[in-house]
């Protein structure tokens, strides 16, 4: 029988938990090889040909399973939408108007339900679809953990209230926050090269480029010039994260804070003379070194309060709990 392994693997993780006294199974690298082979193979399909259409895709969907993880956990819980009895976390403030490509989920659920019905869940569609993201733009490969299973309800106020920090943020706000989901300030500088890949929009970086003195003049003058002062006007402009390789994913991020031209106020707080200077400093000269300790850093991630065992669901829809 197709799931009798992860069943049988997961009733065994789950009664060493009970003698150790931990509540849930662990993630397992081949937690769908019985029960769904094609996952990888159709999660990288749908992902090469969504990068295809248009390269910052890539970048929006590593950005999907942050901003799952970070509230309540790995738990598909940023996909849901609203519904009549709770708020999803669509629109706290991280991601109004901002997350995107939750059509490419959709479309992952869609032919992953025609190949293995109810058996991936969302938030692991999430985990695979960050590692075949960074792979497609050139960055570096790492085993993924699965098993996870999907929360029945999202948490809005979390979103919104800073389980994910916002570009303001200090670099104390910064480690507190991922300190708060068991990230190492080292783990975090490593994971902020995710910002090597993708967009930002003038709303998140305007006071930075206007206001803050730890800015290359030139770089400031040429954002401000696609971001108007005030709020409102052009709040919605693009500008890359990376202004070298904004579609490659590569150790360029590191190398721009070197020369002040981090996008974001909280960019640039890992290069302004605090504790992560040296690190920003290997980094960008050692891309080995990046890559190694940001792929460990994305299973770290991915390990943050997952549902497993009985726990949770696995959803039909991603944008829906299942009924
Ligand atoms: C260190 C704390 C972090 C802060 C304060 C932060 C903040 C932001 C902000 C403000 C944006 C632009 C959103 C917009 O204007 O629409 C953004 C984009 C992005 N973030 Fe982060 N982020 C952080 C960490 C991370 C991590 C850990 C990852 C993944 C490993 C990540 C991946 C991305 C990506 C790929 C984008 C571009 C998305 C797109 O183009 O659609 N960020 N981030
Ligand atoms: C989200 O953005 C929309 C469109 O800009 C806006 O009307 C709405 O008030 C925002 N929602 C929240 C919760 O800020
Ligand atoms: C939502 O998150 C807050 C922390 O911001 C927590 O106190 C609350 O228990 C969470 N609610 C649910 C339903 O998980
Ligand atoms: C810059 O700072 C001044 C003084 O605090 C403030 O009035 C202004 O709104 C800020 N501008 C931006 C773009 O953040």
């Amino acid at each position: 029988m197709a799931y009798s392994r992860p069943i049988f693997f997961g009733f065994l993780a789950c009664t060493l938990c009970l003698i150790s006294g931990t509540s849930s199974a662990q993630l397992t690298h081949n937690f769908y090889s019985e029960s769904c082979p094609q996952v990888f193979g159709v999660v990288t399909s749908v992902v090469w040909a969504a990068i295809a259409r248009e390269k910052r895709m890539g970048a929006s969907l590593l950005r999907l399973h942050f901003h799952d993880c970070f509230v309540n956990g790995c738990d598909g819980s940023v996909l849901l939408d609203d519904t009549a009895t709770f708020r999803g976390e669509k629109t706290a403030a991280p991601n109004n108007n901002s997350a995107r490509g939750f059509e490419v989920i959709d479309t992952i659920k869609l032919n992953l339900e025609e190949v293995c019905p109810g058996v991936v869940s969302c938030a692991d569609i999430l985990a695979i679809t960050a590692l075949k993201s960074v792979v497609a733009l050139g960055g570096p490969k790492w085993t993924v953990k699965l098993g996870r299973r999907d929360s029945t309800t999202a948490n809005f106020s979390a979103a919104n209230g800073g389980a994910i920090p916002p570009p303001t943020s200090s670099l104390t706000t910064l480690i507190n926050t991922f300190q708060a989901v068991g990230l190492s300030g080292h783990e975090m500088v490593a994971l902020a090269g995710g910002h090597t890949i993708g967009k930002a929009r003038c709303t998140s970086f305007r006071a930075h480029v206007y206001n803050d003195s730890n800015i290359h003049p030139l770089f400031a003058t040429l954002r401000q010039s696609n971001c108007p002062p005030s709020s409102g006007s052009g709040d919605e402009n693009l500008a890359p994260l990376d202004i070298v390789t904004p579609a490659r994913f590569n150790t360029h991020y590191y190398k721009n804070l070197i020369r002040k031209k981090g996008l974001l106020h909280s960019d640039q707080q890992f290069y302004s003379g605090g504790s992560t200077d040296p690190q920003v400093e290997l980094y960008a000269t050692n891309p080995v070194s990046f890559g190694m300790d940001f792929a460990a850093a994305m299973v770290k991630m991915g390990d943050i309060r997952p549902l497993t065992g009985a726990d949770g669901e696995i959803r039909r829809n991603c944008r829906m709990v299942n009924w």
